[in-house]
């Protein structure tokens, strides 16, 4: 049967968040460079963006780029920009032509302007699209978000906008970068690393984490099958009991 069959169309993650590790690890076992290995992550993004749109997922993250890769080679950053500059530009067509929209998160202003002018141009004709939400996390981290609130946060209250005795869990998820957008509910990251890296802190609290081997250039549709198939499998408690042992509980 075909993975895709498995899976419960009623009960689709909303919002599934994606770390794409290993891009260097598979250029450097085929003896090319790590751009190289970039320029293949971009198959596996036309395949999970082609998956989450078909299986109804209503925002896909994908952590393209992220505060701490401004520390990476020069040679390298140039050339992950342009690989950004060329996807956004080749792929604008085919997304629209699936109804996919496309949102930005992350500290826009220290991208290249050519890549903040494709961005623009992309988001501004793909807005009025009601499928899949991409969004792409550029130049962000969560550290840069949660930073970036408090200091939003506290110019408004300087300024009388806001009181600071209203503020709550509510209040700081408006400022959020992703105040429009529920927390994802599925985290996946590929290359067997199993760590969250400074993505969507905030936002992961109660977030399903999903962690496979298999290096970003060689992901497919069917491994994010196998990821979503997994997350239905879980029970999601936010903290409280079981559903199950409360059963229980009640009948004793
Ligand atoms: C991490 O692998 C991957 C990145 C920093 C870049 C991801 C970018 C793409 C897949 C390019 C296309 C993206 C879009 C959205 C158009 P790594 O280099 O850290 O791998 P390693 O851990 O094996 O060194």
């Amino acid at each position: 049967m075909d993975l895709s069959e498995q899976i419960d169309k009623r009960r689709i993650p909303k919002h599934v968040a994606m770390i794409m590790d290993g891009n260097g690890r598979w250029a450097q076992r085929k003896g090319g460079e790590r751009i190289f290995g970039h320029r293949n992550g971009v198959e596996s993004v036309r395949q999970v963006v082609e998956a989450a749109g078909e299986l109804g997922v209503e925002y896909l993250t994908l952590y393209a780029f992220s505060t701490e890769n401004w520390k990476r080679p020069r040679k390298e950053i140039d050339g992950l920009m342009n690989l950004l500059t060329n996807t956004i530009a080749n792929e604008t067509k085919k997304l629209n032509e699936n109804n996919v929209r496309l949102l930005v998160i992350g500290n826009i202003t220290d991208l290249p302007n050519s890549v903040q002018k494709h961005l623009a141009q992309s988001v501004n004709s793909l807005s009025v699209n009601t499928g899949l939400k991409l969004v792409l996390a550029l130049s962000y981290s969560g550290r840069w978000e949660i930073t970036d609130v408090v200091k939003r946060m506290c110019l408004d209250a300087k300024s009388g906008k806001l009181d600071p005795d209203q503020i709550d869990s509510c209040l700081v998820e408006s400022y959020l970068a992703t105040s429009s957008m529920p927390d994802p509910e599925l985290l996946i990251r590929t290359s067997g690393e199993r760590r969250i890296s400074n993505f969507l802190l905030w936002q992961l609290a109660y977030t399903e984490l999903y962690f496979t081997p298999v290096l970003w250039p060689d992901y497919r549709k069917e491994h994010f099958y196998e990821a979503i198939i997994d997350y239905q499998r879980r029970e999601r408690r936010f903290g409280k009991v079981s559903e199950k042992s409360r059963v229980f509980t009640n009948n004793s």
